[in-house]
């Protein structure tokens, strides 16, 4: 596999790149950021990927992933919960080609995670079924059994007690309806034991920004299962887009 390869993470507030090296998992430019447009049409917001991969001057050489905050399946998004309702239907894959006029990979943001919490973080060398979830303006999953990834499988979309899960129990909502960490930590209580019903897994990985705050609200949930922080917290989009697009260049 390469060294290094670039990654972009496309999010409800900003879409971030960097380029990052595949041995460690670090990051060797900056960490740079543009404000997602809005609104956040395929089109504009691609734009903004082209403008990020020219400000880090990525060579042509370079592998470049780019994590989609919706399923995206053999390249095509089906439905898309928190950006432009455009992108449904549409072939990200043939987007992103056509605007940074080079081969790109695509994958859903919380696959991206898991795959860097597996090669990098939390997840390394852990056996049995360990499930990511990211924590932002969505919940975005990630099932990974025996260090293999199961893509695309949504459970922030879980219905409980007749809600979309993530308009109750999303980092996002935290902050839109201002919960405190102890109303906050109820709603993800009734999220993540039922996860836990479903699933039985072996371990719960937290990522997304709000993992950094991780002692305010996983000592407040009582699981089985053990929950511990993501080690990249809010960066592993950006080095699990990277990590796929060069294990794909790879063939
Ligand atoms: C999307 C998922 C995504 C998650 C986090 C959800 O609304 O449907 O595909 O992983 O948000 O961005």
């Amino acid at each position: 596999m390469a060294s290094t390869a670039c990654g972009i993470d496309i999010g409800g507030s900003g879409v971030k790149a960097a380029v990052v090296d595949l041995e460690t998992g670090e990051f060797t430019t900056e960490r740079i950021r543009i404000e997602t447009p809005k609104p956040a049409t395929p089109e504009a917001v691609a734009e903004v990927c082209r403008q990020l991969l020219e400000q880090l001057e990525v060579g042509p050489d370079i592998a470049v992933g780019v994590a989609v905050p919706a399923p995206v399946i053999h390249g095509v998004v089906p439905f898309m919960a928190n950006l432009d309702p455009a992108w449904a239907g549409m072939n990200v894959d043939e987007l992103m080609e056509k605007h940074l006029g080079r081969p790109v990979v695509t994958l859903n943001d919380a696959d991206a995670a898991g795959i860097a919490e597996v090669a990098y973080g939390a997840a390394k060398d852990v056996q049995g079924t360990v499930i990511v979830t990211t924590q932002g303006t969505g919940i975005g999953s990630a099932i990974i059994v025996d260090g293999v990834l199961v893509p695309n499988t949504e459970l922030g979309h879980l219905e409980i007690d007749g809600y979309d899960a993530e308009k109750r129990a999303s980092a996002g909502q935290k902050t839109l309806q201002d919960l405190s960490w102890k109303k906050w930590a109820k709603r993800l209580q009734r999220y993540y034991s039922h996860v836990e019903m479903l699933f039985s897994p072996d371990l719960f990985v937290v990522g997304g920004g709000v993992s950094k705050k991780h002692e305010k609200f996983m000592p407040l949930l009582e699981l089985k299962t053990p929950m511990v922080p993501a080690v990249l917290f809010n960066t592993a989009g950006i080095v699990g887009a990277a990590y796929h697009a060069a294990r794909k260049a790879q063939g």
